[in-house]
This record gives structure tokens, sequence and C-alpha cells, in this order.
């Protein structure tokens, strides 16, 4: 057990999990020179970003982190007492506020020792890694910052692990996207690991549709944080104010679809990579999809 004189960041380490295949240029220029235009929703997570996401986990109208949280206080006790997982790997922590549940539970049957949570988003990662060290004082935590589209070594083979994928984070994939991630996991684990995964299910689409358009525009905001970012890192001149945020149920994908539309026609510069983006009125990018599952295409997944 690790002993309880070692501080807070002595018992944490946070480190590169991977060097991304292709850098945010090259991500951005394939995306809006495709027809229709798309951006990774992982670049929706900076710092800014991260904040607002934690904003619309309590928004009356975001239904899926109370809910989840509800669930696993339901079920972490027992997930602790049946397998005794001594370390729990996150992949997508971002604030890991319903991990509590888990790691309480496996503090209080004795089992815990380690926590890795892997994210992208590394200043907030480094933020809940501090947090969480001050809260359970014998935990070592082992970061991981870094695309979980691509390999991940994870650490600790020879202990119980408990890997949570939680959120419903793998409805932000596509299935081809979800079935490569998924392999990457599998052929890591060893016997005695286990697999948690939180997904959302197909529902009502008024409900759906409230949960990503929020009364008091948070989704929007964390929407169209994505051209901010964008302006930052490559030296663009988006303006946010000039896009509409569109979120809808496309009921044939079974999937929340969320765009910006060009309120007009313009166009912008990005200088890092030296293009110019032309949008028509009512253009649209897509910036994320919420993939709802039925438990046949969780299945099928899983299945595969
Ligand atoms: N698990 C938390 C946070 C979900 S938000 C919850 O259930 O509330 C999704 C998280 O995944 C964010 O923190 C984001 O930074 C991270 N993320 C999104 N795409 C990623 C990628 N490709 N690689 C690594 N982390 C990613
Ligand atoms: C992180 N992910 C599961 C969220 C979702 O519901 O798809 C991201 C989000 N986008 C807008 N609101 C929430």
């Amino acid at each position: 057990m690790t002993s309880p004189s070692l501080s807070t960041e002595q018992r944490i380490q946070i480190t590169e999990a991977n060097c991304p295949r292709n850098s945010m240029a090259e991500d951005v220029e394939k995306g809006l020179t495709n027809n229709p235009k798309v951006l990774y929703p992982k670049y929706l997570y900076d710092d800014r970003g991260s904040e607002l996401f934690t904003e619309i986990c309590a928004l009356p109208e975001y239904y899926q982190t109370r809910t989840e949280r509800r669930i696993l206080k339901a079920c972490s006790m027992s997930i602790a007492e049946n397998y005794r997982p001594t370390t729990l790997v996150e992949y997508g922590a971002g604030a890991a506020k319903k991990t509590h549940q888990l790691l309480d539970a496996m503090r209080e049957v004795g089992t815990l020792r380690n926590y890795v949570p892997i994210d992208v988003s590394s200043a907030f990662l480094q933020e809940s890694a501090m947090r969480l060290a001050e809260r359970y004082p014998r935990l070592t935590i082992h970061g991981l910052t870094g695309d979980f589209l691509e390999q991940i070594d994870l650490p600790y083979p020879d202990e119980p692990r408990l890997i949570a994928f939680l959120g419903s984070t793998i409805g932000n994939l596509t299935d081809d996207e979800a079935d490569i991630f998924l392999h990457q996991i599998t052929s890591q684990m060893n016997t005695g690991d286990l697999f948690l995964l939180g997904t959302d299910l197909v529902k009502d689409v008024a409900v759906l549709e409230a949960a990503y358009n929020d009364s008091q525009g948070v989704t929007e905001k964390f929407n169209k944080n994505i051209l901010g970012v964008i302006n930052r890192e490559l030296n663009a001149d988006f303006t946010p104010h000039t896009f509409h945020h569109h979120a809808f149920y496309n009921p044939v994908e079974r999937q929340i679809e969320i765009h910006l539309v060009s309120k007009e026609k313009q166009s912008f510069r990005i200088e890092a990579i030296d293009l110019t983006v032309e949008f028509e009125k009512g253009e649209s990018v897509r910036t994320e999809i919420s993939c709802k599952y039925t438990k046949r295409r969780i299945m099928k997944l899983l299945r595969q």
C-alpha cells in the first residue's frame, strides 16, 4: 500500500500517453476542406471548453450526468466487493466528479491503490489529479495526456484494473472509431480486469434535443468555443457570433448532431495552414455527434 506520508505532489505523475498521428493543423485543414465540413470533437476541450462541459453537466436539461451518478451510486459497491480492483483507469476522465463513487467504493473495501485518468485536456487533468490526491491521501495517480483514439499503453498490467469509459463519451465516436477504440482496450485486458461502459440510450426526441439546446445557452457557448480554439491555436479569424448553434436528433443515424451554421456568406483565414475557408449562408460545420444507443447496438459494438 502507498505510504500516507508521501505528499500530494509525490503521489501524482502525469505523462504523455502518445504523440497524435495528425496535428490540429492537419485535422482542421482536412475537416474544413471536406464537403460537408466537419471538426473533431476533441478540439472542443481546451481549458474553457472543459469548464463549459462541467457547467453542462449541472444543467437541468442535461439528464445524463445525474442519471449516471445515480447508477454508479447504486452499483459501485457491488463492483468493488465482487471484483476487488486495485486500479481505476478512466478514459476521458474530465473533471472526474462521478469517479468518486467508484473510488469511494474501492477505498471502502480496502483495495484502492492507483488511479489512471486519461484525457486530451492536460491542464484540466492536472487539476482534477490534484483534487483527487487531496481527497484520497493514499492514492497514487498516474495521469496520461493524449488522444484515446490512438494507442495508449495502460500501466499496472499486473493489478486487477477497472477500466471505465463513462458519460457516454463513446457516443462522440463514429461506430468505426468506437470499434478501434474498444479493440485497443480489449487487446490489453488481462484476466481479472473489468470494463465499465456508460452509454446514453435512445429516448423521447424532445428530451434528447432539450439536453443539447439548453435554455441558458451553455451548450451554444461550448459549441462556439471550438472556433476560439482554432483562432488561438492556428491564428485564424473566425467570428463565433456569425454562426448559429444547431443541435438536432437524426433518427436515421440515431445520433444528436451538433453544428455551427453560418448566418451569412462569409470567409475566414487560417494563417497557420494558409487556408481561406468559404461558407455559404446556411452552410454548416458539424462539430460533434452524440450517438444514442439501443441495447442491440451496444451489444453489437461489444461483440465485435
Ligand atoms: N467522463 C466525464 C467527462 C466527459 S467529457 C463525464 O462523464 O462527465 C469528455 C472528456 O473526454 C473530456 O474531458 C475530453 O477532454 C475528453 N476527450 C474527448 N475526446 C478525447 C480524445 N480523442 N482523447 C482523449 N480525451 C478526449
Ligand atoms: C462528452 N459527451 C458525452 C457529451 C455528449 O453529451 O455527447 C458532450 C456534449 N456536447 C454537448 N453537450 C454535451
